[in-house]
């Protein structure tokens, strides 16, 4: 898989690529990242990239020449299969959206700043729009980051254990159960029996009933979808 990444921040987002997962995938030849700094494509030798919005209104909005000559660049270069805007009015990420976007080979993020982007972008070169959360940050960025390591960690030999993608919250429409670790009494506090039993139907069986509980009292609308 290949990603490649449009912000006027590159150096706001490389650093979750450079540790644990993101950095393994890549590490492993498994995705390959590359950031494009659009001050790069620039309407002048300024480095002007957004303008006022037409109409009145405060904030600055990211002009479409820039974002036209880095994702024309990049699309002569290669096909792509989603172009990717990073923005909060847009439908919310989930663990459904992640698992697609897992099988893809080539995508653009284009990641929003200040008031966004002229909506012309969005019209004739986005072709998915996604917003990590109901709350406004200050650019896409972290959103792309977010995106990107629900992503890379399902692409098969990622993770160390294959199955362990599979056993997380929301793979199923449910949270995932409480897990313990030594020791089996800490102060008093023991951990559930049935774990220790050796008795493994019987701790899938609890198990199950415990991703229900908690999703129930935690998340109820996870079961009303
Ligand atoms: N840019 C600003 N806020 C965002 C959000 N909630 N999700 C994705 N991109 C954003």
């Amino acid at each position: 898989m290949r990603i490649d990444i449009i912000t006027v921040s590159p150096e706001l987002i490389k650093s979750p690529f450079e540790h644990s997962i993101m950095k393994r995938a890549q590490e492993k030849g498994l995705a390959e990242v590359h950031f494009h700094n659009l001050r790069d494509y620039a309407i002048n030798d300024y480095g002007k990239i957004d303008d006022m919005q037409f109409g009145g209104g405060a904030g600055m909005v990211l002009m479409i020449e820039p974002i036209d000559a880095c994702i024309s660049k990049l699309k002569a270069e290669r096909e792509y299969d989603e172009i990717i805007y990073m923005t909060p009015d847009a439908p919310t990420l989930n663990q459904r959206t992640a698992n697609t976007l897992s099988l893809k080979e080539n995508m653009i993020i284009l990641c929003g700043h200040y008031k966004g982007v002229d909506q012309r972008v969005r019209d004739l070169f986005i072709t998915k729009e996604i917003s990590i959360g109901d709350y406004v940050l200050s650019g896409g960025e972290l959103g792309a980051a977010v995106l990107c390591d629900t992503i890379l960690r399902l692409i098969p030999g990622v993770l160390g254990d294959e199955t362990s993608a599979l056993t997380d919250s929301f793979q199923d429409d449910l949270l995932s159960p409480p897990v313990y670790t030594r020791p089996a009494d800490y102060k008093g506090h023991k951990v559930p029996e049935v774990l220790t039993s050796g008795n493994f139907p019987k701790i899938e069986e609890w198990r199950a009933d415990k991703a229900y509980e908690l999703t129930e009292r935690v998340r109820p609308d996870l079961l009303e979808e």
